[in-house]
């Protein structure tokens, strides 16, 4: 039912973990699921210079977030923000139909940092 590498990704995800001092953190869960995503990023000089994440849900939402880390990390903040759900489940080879609303947990989480961080810096530019 899943690709080779949605299995490789979940069993040895990449990229997992927090950031403690992270500039931005985007949290999404899946009401209908239960399932709950951290995505936390690091940004200098206007890329993704770390992108770490912390999932508690169902083998595609690990593996999605495994690859979206992989995706955005070294990326300018606006290539992170044009990467889709369909970029991550392409990345992985396929994901069954039924479980497309997971890789969308994962962009999703990834573009919530991202607007964090976008928050954050404009919070304390004044
Ligand atoms: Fe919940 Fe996959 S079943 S994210």
């Amino acid at each position: 039912m899943y690709s080779r590498k949605v299995m490789e990704h979940f069993a040895s995800p990449h990229n997992v973990g927090e950031i403690p001092d992270a500039d931005g953190v985007g949290k999404v869960g899946n009401p209908v699921c239960g399932d709950v995503m951290f995505v936390y990023i690091k940004v200098k000089d206007g890329r993704l210079e770390d992108v770490r994440f912390k999932t508690f849900g169902c083998v595609s939402a690990i593996a999605t977030s495994s690859m979206v880390t992989d995706l955005a990390k070294g990326k300018t903040l606006a290539e992170a923000e044009r990467i889709t759900r369909d970029d991550v489940a392409d990345a992985l080879e396929g994901l069954p139909p039924i479980k497309m609303h997971c890789s969308n947990l994962a962009a999703d989480a990834l573009h919530a940092a991202i607007e964090d961080y976008k928050k954050k810096r404009k919070g304390s530019a004044g």
